[in-house]
């Protein structure tokens, strides 16, 4: 597409799912993209190593919280939308430091709201008309399910349990508050749970490839009988086009790929597949490295989504299945080991030691060099 239409502005967009989406929208070719990212622990310029020249890609190094930037941002590039991932993410660093998260994801959405709502009320005519505020969520918000309830539907109430939960929970109503009060212009998708290429290795899957492809253990937490609903993440970005492009002011959508999964029975998936790619691998089967360690405090039982109204509403649909997404998804972590040695280098030992070093002797083992297990 042209470099004269409007430019969207993405937050976030140089961590996992903001990577995917904007990698996504270069290819398909859908205008211009500024990115504006922190860089924290969690952002990687090497995520769009592909893009670094592409005409159609401006990065911009910085905080959503900072408004003169933003506002700085806003009024150079005059964007026609704002897709709002920015945030801290990860549930376990939420609860061994909560303030990080109320920062960014609560204080951080107020300023962008604020500077999205002067930035819509200066412009006119068919820019105005145009104009869209995407805030992208989870489904955490809405808190955890017994075994026999129905899934997430958009009108269940807030329940958030973890800390990263509640900011994301006070953001939704952040923005939901905008939209009612000033009439900002925005939509809210709340997510389930997203697997798929670059996503940094604090997370269940990348964390469970790259501890089974070095031999280390697989810390499972409690009984691995928790439930999440697991969508490949091109199959969420995809959806995200589709609610940007026609979804309804003021809506809110879930997206979902209709796949529960127990921990436990995806880290065996993990395992045979390993075996099977890596067939010379000397930790085969990568099961025996699976160890049970001890829960996460307020652990999440379950977690389910009714997209019915994004199917029905917007005609999405997911396109990868748990079988075919989860192959793709280890393929492109056994192809990519430059990428896992970068980003595991440095601080990321770290936080291997502050969130497994107290979970039990199995899981201390974990900050070990693979040679010494
Ligand atoms: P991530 O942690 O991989 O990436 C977050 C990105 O935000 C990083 O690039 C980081 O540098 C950047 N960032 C953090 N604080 C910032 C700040 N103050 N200003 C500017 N940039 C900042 O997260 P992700 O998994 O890609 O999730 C993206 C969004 O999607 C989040 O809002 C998350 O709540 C939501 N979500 C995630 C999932 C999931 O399974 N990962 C599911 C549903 C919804
Ligand atoms: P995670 O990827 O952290 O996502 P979320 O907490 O947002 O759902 O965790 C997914 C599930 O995997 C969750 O039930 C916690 C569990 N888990 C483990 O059992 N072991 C681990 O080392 C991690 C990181 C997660």
């Amino acid at each position: 597409m042209s470099q004269s239409a409007s430019p969207i502005l993405v937050t976030g967009g140089a961590g996992f799912i903001g990577s995917n989406f904007v990698l996504n929208w270069i290819s398909e070719r859908k205008g211009r993209v500024i990115n504006l990212d922190l860089l924290t622990y969690a952002g990687n310029l090497g995520n769009l190593a592909s893009i670094e020249q592409h005409p159609d890609h401006v990065f911009v190094r910085g905080d959503v919280g900072d408004r003169p930037l933003v506002d700085r941002v806003l009024s150079q590039h005059r964007p026609r939308a704002i897709v709002h991932f920015a945030a801290e993410s990860h549930v376990d660093r939420s609860i061994l430091g909560p303030e990080a998260f109320l920062r960014t994801n609560i204080h951080g959405t107020y300023h962008l709201l604020e500077a999205a709502r002067a930035y819509f009320g200066g412009l006119g005519g068919s820019e105005k008309e145009a104009f869209r505020f995407l805030h992208v969520s989870t489904d955490e918000v809405y808190g955890t399910l017994g075994p026999e309830d129905p899934p997430f539907h958009e009108n269940t109430p807030f329940a958030p349990n973890s800390p990263y939960a509640a900011s994301k929970a006070a953001s939704d109503h952040l923005v939901r508050a905008w939209v009612h009060t000033y009439k900002l212009p925005a939509l809210i998708t709340n997510c389930s749970n997203n697997y798929g290429p670059l996503q940094f290795p604090e997370k269940l899957l990348p964390l469970m490839i790259n501890n089974a492809i070095a031999g280390k253990p697989l810390p499972v937490y409690g009984d691995g009988r928790q439930i999440r609903d697991w969508l490949f993440v091109l199959d969420h970005c995809r959806a995200l086009d589709n609610v940007l492009e026609q979804g309804r002011v003021g809506e809110t959508y879930n997206i979902g790929g209709g796949n529960q999964q127990a921990n436990i029975d995806v880290v065996h998936m993990l395992c045979d597949l390993l075996d099977e790619l890596v067939p010379d691998s000397p930790h085969k089967p990568h099961s025996q490295l699976i160890r049970f360690v001890q829960d996460r405090p307020g652990h999440d039982r379950r977690y389910a989504i009714d997209a019915r109204k994004l199917e029905g509403e917007l005609g999405w649909r997911a396109q990868e299945t748990f079988a075919t997404g989860l192959r793709k998804t280890v393929q492109w972590y056994l192809n990519n080991r430059p990428w896992i040695e970068e980003v595991t280098s440095g601080a990321y030992q770290n936080w291997v030691h502050a969130n497994y070093g107290h979970r039990g002797e199995e899981a201390n083992a974990l900050s070990a060099p693979a040679g010494a297990l």
